[in-house]
């Protein structure tokens, strides 16, 4: 037996001062989508803003349901309508915030398991990075260079035929 030991890097922000103005204006751009969330059963807004490749950016924001299942997140949202209209789009970065009306959200919003395999194969399938920032209501701001940081040991296999 050999005990492995994988590591993960990010950076860490203390502020949007301290981004390219490329990001912060992403950042921007999510935080204004999350505004018009349909969250009315969790309280909990979230914005997601793509820039693709073209310049293009593309935002969505969380849409709930009151079969809470049906619900679906800002990040899949802004996805899977980037990949409806553009399926083949490269997304250079995506730029996750969140903000909840039960009390101030400090620290960053943290992408859900589904959000992170979804990321991950369109990932994939562009063969080039995807940027993630992720903020809350704070100040700081972490960024990953890529969603493989956020998911390692991703669920993918040629397999199935992907
Ligand atoms: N949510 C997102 O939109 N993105 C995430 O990464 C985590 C959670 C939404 C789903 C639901 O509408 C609300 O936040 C509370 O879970």
């Amino acid at each position: 037996m050999e005990r492995k030991h994988i590591a993960i890097n990010y950076d860490s922000y203390a502020s949007k001062a301290e981004l390219s103005d490329e990001d912060q204006n992403l950042i921007d751009r999510a935080q204004e989508i999350l505004e018009k969330a349909y969250a009315i059963y969790s309280g909990f807004h979230v914005g997601a803003a793509l820039l693709l490749e073209s310049g293009e950016i593309i935002t969505g924001n969380n849409q709930e349901n009151i079969a809470y299942p049906s619900s679906l997140c800002a990040e899949r949202v802004a996805l899977y309508f980037c990949k409806a209209h553009h399926p083949d789009a490269v997304v250079k970065k995506i730029a996750i915030m969140a903000k909840s009306n039960k009390g101030e959200l400090l620290e960053v919003i943290s992408p859900c398991g589904a959000c992170r395999q979804v990321m991950s194969e369109y990932e994939r399938n562009q063969e080039k990075p995807m940027k993630v920032l992720l903020k809350g209501e704070g100040e700081s701001i972490i960024v990953f260079d890529s969603v493989r940081d956020l998911l390692p040991f991703s669920f993918n296999t040629k397999v199935l035929g992907a």
